[in-house]
């Protein structure tokens, strides 16, 4: 390897190949490539692709990369929304950031928990008499009342299905083609528009919530210059938080399933005692399956890494997928295997295990929803693995490696759900 050299190129353009092949699809040219950083180009713009925790930290690295401008427009009109956080860098970004951050502590977190079991108990009446459910579907729609409730933003049941499929898309179609895409940007500035009058509402005194909820906490912060932010931004940041709360019901479908096609793990996790595994279980659904593929960034000044030189303003994507199942970290990547965690001292990986970001949470990017995302996973697990019973019909619950965000191809179909008869349980353990 040269001094100042280019990073190896990859291909002329990824865009397709990476559309046809997902997830999988850096690590495997790094792989081919033998090198952790190749060039290429993605939707025409020269790209530099990096994968791997050494990477991570480079990414991380706040002199040498930024955010601002760096996320595709098609992003921004469907997935983070314009003037959102994911683009704001230094100061004005740890403003914000700890704004969001102030609702994460435990009694708020309790909170949102309190709603979602309470929903649960109103769903659950209304499903035991139905033939079957779609898991994937039930989530989202639980979840968005429950964040809804918790956020301050009032819902009317009849408004659920709307709210719930509006935010599904605006994570759905970020990265679809064509009618799904445009349906996108249309589900994101119709929720804009209802939230900003809802925020306009608050602020001339027609709402009256309590102003520890976040509708209220984001529409009276203040900004440095001591301004209230924009009501429009406002609706943008609220939907930053309803939105990936609903995106978790993936993960919660993802963690069921793992239920049944490792059934190992259930039986250590009904184990007494087995809240231990129950985090590494959670960790290894948060690692193993796949959600967000990368992110973007652009280089901030000129620089040399591993002899590989940067270019300013130069695009790079940071491989979150293959950083997470990258060989030279993980042994045996692509086991689903929550043991591995007994010996990784770290509850949050800096940049080894990175599904939502890595570094800091409080000066970096690194999603402010892990702890919830961990709670509502915890949660789906302690219902599935030991609360209800229900039976799983055949059904294909193959996951595409090449439909972002991944799914199980059913949405996880189960007939028959019921509470556990206490009764029944102590017979049979007494049995
Ligand atoms: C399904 C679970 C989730 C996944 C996979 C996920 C993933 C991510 C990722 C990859 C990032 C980008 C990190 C970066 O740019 O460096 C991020 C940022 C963010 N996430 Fe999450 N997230 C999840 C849940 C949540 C939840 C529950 C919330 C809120 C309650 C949330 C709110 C945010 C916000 C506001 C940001 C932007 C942070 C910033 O730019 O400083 N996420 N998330």
């Amino acid at each position: 390897m040269g001094h100042h050299a280019e990073p190896p190129m990859a291909s002329w353009e990824s865009t397709y190949p990476i559309m046809r092949c997902g997830y999988p699809y850096i690590s495997a040219q790094c792989d081919r490539l033998g090198s952790n950083l190749f060039s290429s180009r993605l939707l025409l713009k020269k790209t530099l692709f990096m994968r791997g925790e050494e990477a991570a930290a480079l990414f991380y690295d706040e002199a040498r990369f930024t955010r601002v401008n760096a996320a595709p427009r098609r992003l921004k009109k469907t997935l983070f929304g314009e003037g959102a956080v994911q683009g704001l860098d230094g100061q004005a970004h740890r403003q914000r950031k700890a704004l969001f951050l102030s609702l994460m502590s435990q009694p708020r977190i309790d909170a949102l928990m309190q709603w979602v079991e309470q929903y649960w108990q109103s769903h659950l009446t209304l499903w035991q008499p139905q033939a079957s459910i779609t898991l994937l579907d039930e989530f989202h729609q639980l979840l968005c009342r429950a964040a809804c409730a918790w956020c301050g933003i009032p819902l009317h049941q009849a408004e659920v299905p709307d709210m719930t499929n509006k935010l599904v898309l605006m994570v759905e179609g970020g990265a679809a083609i064509g009618p799904k895409h445009w349906a996108s940007r249309r589900a994101r500035r119709q929720a804009e528009n209802a939230l900003q009058a809802l925020v306009s509402q608050y602020r001339q005194g027609r709402h009256d919530i309590d102003p520890s909820l976040p509708l209220a906490a984001f529409a009276d912060f203040q900004e440095a210059n001591g301004k209230v932010l924009p009501s429009h931004t406002v609706a943008v940041e609220l939907i930053n938080v309803i939105r990936p709360i609903v995106a978790v019901a993936r993960y919660m479908v993802f963690a069921v399933m793992a239920l049944h096609e490792y059934p190992h793990c259930l039986d250590k996790l009904k184990h007494p005692g087995a809240g231990r595994y129950r985090q590494h279980f959670i960790q290894e659904v948060r690692r193993y399956y796949p959600f967000f593929p990368f992110l973007a960034a652009r280089v901030k000044t000129d620089f040399t890494w591993q002899g590989y030189r940067f270019k300013r303003g130069r695009q790079a994507i940071l491989d979150l997928y293959g950083t997470n199942h990258d060989a030279q970290r993980w042994a045996s990547p692509d086991q689903f295997y929550p043991e591995r965690f007994e010996n990784e001292p770290q509850a949050f990986h800096r940049f080894a295990m990175i599904p939502q970001g890595g570094s800091e949470h409080a000066t970096q990017h690194r999603c402010p929803g892990e702890w919830i995302t961990v709670a509502l996973i915890n949660w789906a697990i302690e219902k599935f693995a030991q609360q209800v019973r229900y039976d799983l019909p055949p059904q294909d619950l193959t996951i595409d490696l090449n439909v972002v965000p991944a799914r199980p191809r059913s949405g996880l179909i189960i007939t028959n759900v019921r509470p556990i008869d206490p009764l029944s349980v102590t017979t049979e353990e007494n049995g």
